[in-house]
């Protein structure tokens, strides 16, 4: 009997992370301050680490993990890379599906691939406290444990609607003893504004980063750490496609899809962009390599957004960002999947869906729990809203291998497990889940706010 999973040791725990930068075909555009010139280093010293700032800016291919980092990261990694032989045989389908899977951490995710190295970062330049945002409720548990492994106080801003959809989430971070509040909240300038206009508000990442960013501009003793987006970000998470590389070495195979979900895109980039190095680099097995990061329809910020410079944040304190975005107010559905609502996507990831290296598709709700019952029935894992979205994709490639007769191979990012989703299941199950149109009207009016520059 053939293995399943495709298993790496401890001692092969990637040493560096990678970084595309060195590999694109022109640079990044830089981010920018409020008056239109590029923002500089200094800028982001009163929120960021010096070494955090230093990889957010860098163009080295490759930055070493410290060897602490790589230590915890044996809690959990190498995660498995396991071939989905039941889904398989279920679709009939000639594909070879194949999945990475990131909610083997213990906060479920594939979050603390970079909540660990920021926290060890700020510890090593003297900061006690970190401030951030959660939409649904993982990066806030990753920085929770991140912080109790290195002894950093943690304050988290959620979204309203995850604090309300998911009171376990809240006490996971809570367990790891990180204090956690509603965003909008009244803590904040900016959390005091929007629920004077706005009391009902559902809330929103964006919102929510900025509670964040206020307190720790505001707070010598306190840094703001990001679970999404910034480059650094997707650094830190090339570890999921760097040990899935030795994997698929180990048995002889190459990808010829890879499918993320896509929020911020992290989780898209971290699996796929040590391949597309490889695509750089000339390796001919990568010539025809697809990668496709999937959205939801109702916050497509690649397949409906704007290629344009914009604030990572609602109240504009973070400097902007050239990215595919719908405008920083938006304020998407409520839709399950709390952590792809985020009005803009990773501008490295933007820039390569600019210049036609990755694909994007934007998929709606309902289809995607359909394709993660599916695969929970098969494989057994129950996915998180969030990852049935790469499920919906890989599926339908795997049909379209059935009609085709292809012999494909399809490697997914199952970011995350949904066991705090049930909630979000039980909807799906008992009809109450909807699928949410996106508003175009709404988002032209925003986007035509937008401060134009570059
Ligand atoms: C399980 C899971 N997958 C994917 C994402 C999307 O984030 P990103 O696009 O940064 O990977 C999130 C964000 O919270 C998540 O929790």
């Amino acid at each position: 009997m053939e293995s399943t999973r495709i298993l790496l040791e401890a001692h092969e725990i990637p040493t560096h992370w990678y970084n595309i930068v060195a590999d694109l075909p022109s640079p990044p555009a830089p981010p920018m301050a409020p008056d239109g010139t590029p923002a500089k280093p200094e800028q982001f010293a009163a929120i960021f680490p010096p070494a955090i700032i230093e990889q957010e800016m860098s163009a080295e291919r490759w930055i070493e993990i410290p060897q602490e980092v790589r230590e915890i990261f044996r809690l959990w990694r190498p995660s498995p890379l396991i071939r989905a032989v039941r889904l398989e045989t279920a679709l009939g389908t000639p594909a070879k599906i194949f999945f990475k899977y990131e909610g083997v951490s213990p906060a479920g995710s594939h979050k603390p691939n970079s909540a660990v190295p920021q926290a060890y970062f700020n510890k090593q330049a003297g900061i006690g406290r970190l401030s951030t945002e959660t939409g649904a409720g993982q990066w806030g548990s990753s920085l929770a444990l991140a912080g109790q492994l290195f002894g950093l106080e943690v304050r988290v801003y959620m979204v309203r609607v995850s604090y309300e959809q998911k009171p376990y989430r809240r006490l996971m971070m809570q367990t790891w003893g990180a204090e956690v509040f509603s965003s909008p909240s009244n803590l904040t300038r900016t959390g005091r504004e929007a629920l004077a206009e706005t009391p009902e508000t559902p809330g929103s990442l964006g919102l929510a980063i900025s509670e964040a960013v206020e307190e720790a501009a505001g707070r010598a003793d306190t840094n703001y750490a990001l679970g999404s987006v910034l480059n650094h970000v997707v650094m830190h998470q090339s570890i999921i496609g760097l040990e899935a590389k030795k994997q698929f070495d180990k048995i002889g195979l190459y990808p010829d899809i890879i499918i993320a979900p896509c929020g911020g895109g992290t989780s898209f980039g971290g699996i796929a962009l040590p391949f597309l190095g490889d695509q750089a680099a000339g390796d001919k097995r990568a010539e025809k390599l697809r990668a496709i990061a999937v959205e939801p329809s109702s916050c497509p910020s690649l397949t409906k957004g704007l290629y344009t410079y914009d604030f990572g944040d609602s109240s504009g304190f973070t400097p902007m960002m050239k990215m595919y975005t719908l405008g920083h107010d938006f304020i998407p559905p409520g839709i399950h999947a709390g952590g792809l609502r985020y009005h803009g996507c990773s501008p490295l990831l933007s820039q390569l869906y600019r210049e036609a290296l990755i694909e994007a598709v934007a998929v709606p709700q309902l289809a995607t729990f359909e394709a993660g019952v599916k695969f929970a029935r098969c494989e057994g894992i129950i996915p998180a809203p969030e990852s049935c979205h790469a499920i919906r994709v890989a599926i339908d490639e795997a049909l379209e291998c059935k009609q085709t007769g292809e012999e494909k191979v399809i490697l997914f990012n199952l970011t995350g497990h949904g066991h705090f989703d049930m909630n979000s299941f039980e909807r799906y199950f008992s009809g109450a889940l909807e699928d949410y149109a996106y508003p175009a009207g709404e988002v032209q009016k925003l986007l035509a706010k937008l401060p134009k520059i570059g």
